[in-house]
């Protein structure tokens, strides 16, 4: 009888602590996940801004249609790295600072700003004209270089 009640205490205990163990497993991976999502979706936007880095530096022949179609692809990749800064995710192989959560509506109007620069840098790129590109080009840029100092260890 005895045996029994301390094997099922046993048993319960040992449940418990494995149950724990997973779960905190289970939140090392999210965690794990968000920061990779993040950086995925900025390796990605950046793969394509470069591209238009090369045409702002001349090193690229300016071909209009292809502009506006890196514009957009921009654009796009700039709504997505955010969801991957979930509260929790500030440690870990990542460069994010800790102030991201600690001022979070800072961070959040930068990454809102990215978001209307390249949506104006997509409506500049449509006109054809090269000059106007290369103004909202820079002020796209800005944002990413004022985020980066706030915001990301060097
Ligand atoms: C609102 C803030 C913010 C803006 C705007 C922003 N970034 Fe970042 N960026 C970050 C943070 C924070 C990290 C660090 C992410 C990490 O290590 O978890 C980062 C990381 C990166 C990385 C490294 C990714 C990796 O694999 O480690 C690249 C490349 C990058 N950003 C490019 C850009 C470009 C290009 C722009 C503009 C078109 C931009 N970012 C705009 C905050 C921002």
């Amino acid at each position: 009888m005895r045996t029994a009640i301390r094997f099922i205490l046993m048993s319960a205990l040992l449940g418990s602590s494995l149950g724990v163990a997973l779960g905190s497993w289970a939140q090392d991976r999210k965690i794990e996940q968000s920061i990779k999502h993040r950086k995925a979706g900025f390796t990605l936007m950046s793969a394509y801004f470069s591209r238009l880095l090369q045409t702002y530096d001349s090193d690229r022949p300016f071909n209009a249609k292809q502009v506006v179609a890196d514009a957009k692809t921009v654009e796009y990749l700039s709504r997505l790295p955010w969801e991957g800064f979930a509260p929790g995710t500030d440690h870990g192989e990542t460069r994010a600072k800790p102030d991201i959560w600690l001022d979070e509506e800072r961070f959040k109007k930068l990454s809102a700003d990215l978001e209307a620069k390249t949506t104006l840098m997509t409506k500049a790129a449509e006109t054809g004209d090269l000059k106007k590109f290369k103004v909202s080009f820079e002020q796209t840029r800005n944002t990413c270089n004022a985020c980066h100092k706030e915001f990301r260890k060097d």
